[in-house]
């Protein structure tokens, strides 16, 4: 694979229910997330200087992205389309790993075919997912589509409060 000057981090952050799923709906937030999940996920964006997500995921937090230096994958653009600070860009013509090369931290915030896109591409270096005491037995799966499997190592986990939300800290192994 081609080498570029620099090769930001890659940073994945799901919150899910026990059964894997991340949200109910395909346009709206989940607001199934633990105070003290949000609270880390806020904080944890502080050190980001860009920000991937898919159209759903940014249709369902526009407001919140569009004062971020946001990427938005989707299939409509012909390659890259700029909006303010959001950028619309189209994978299958755009190299990613080029684009991002200028940045440091790159936060990659979903849904289920980005972590997934990403990781296939090898731009996903480390995953921060956080498991809530709920089985929702429908909705969106954190990761959909492709055909790899992808390994991971466990690098810490942590009780985040009494009801028993979970955050673990994986690295991608590559
Ligand atoms: N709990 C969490 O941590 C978490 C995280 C993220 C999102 N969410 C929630 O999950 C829901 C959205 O997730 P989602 O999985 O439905 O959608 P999503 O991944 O945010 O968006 C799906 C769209 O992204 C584009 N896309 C995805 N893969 C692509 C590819 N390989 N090439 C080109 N475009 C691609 C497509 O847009 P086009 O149709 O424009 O081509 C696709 O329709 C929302 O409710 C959101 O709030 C929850």
């Amino acid at each position: 694979m081609k080498k570029f000057p620099h090769s930001p981090r890659f940073i994945g952050f799901v919150a899910a229910s026990i059964d894997g799923r991340i949200s109910l709906t395909k346009n709206k937030l989940p607001n199934c997330t633990s105070e003290e999940d949000w609270k880390f996920f806020q904080n944890s964006m502080k050190r980001f200087d860009a920000f991937v997500v898919g159209r759903n995921t940014y249709d369902s937090a526009a407001k919140r992205l569009q004062r971020r230096n946001t990427y938005v994958l989707s299939s409509r653009p012909k390659s890259m389309e700029e909006n303010g600070n959001v950028k619309f860009v189209n994978p299958s013509r755009v190299n990613l790993k080029k684009l991002f090369s200028k940045y440091k931290n790159v936060a990659v915030l979903g849904g289920a075919g980005i972590y997934r896109l990403m990781a296939e591409k090898k731009l996903l270096d480390e995953l921060y997912v956080t498991i809530e005491p709920l089985v929702f037995g429908r909705g969106r799966e954190m990761f959909s589509g492709g055909t790899k499997t992808i390994e991971l190592q466990l690098l810490s986990a942590k009780k985040l409060n009494k009801t028993g939300t979970l955050l673990l800290h994986y690295q991608v192994l590559h």
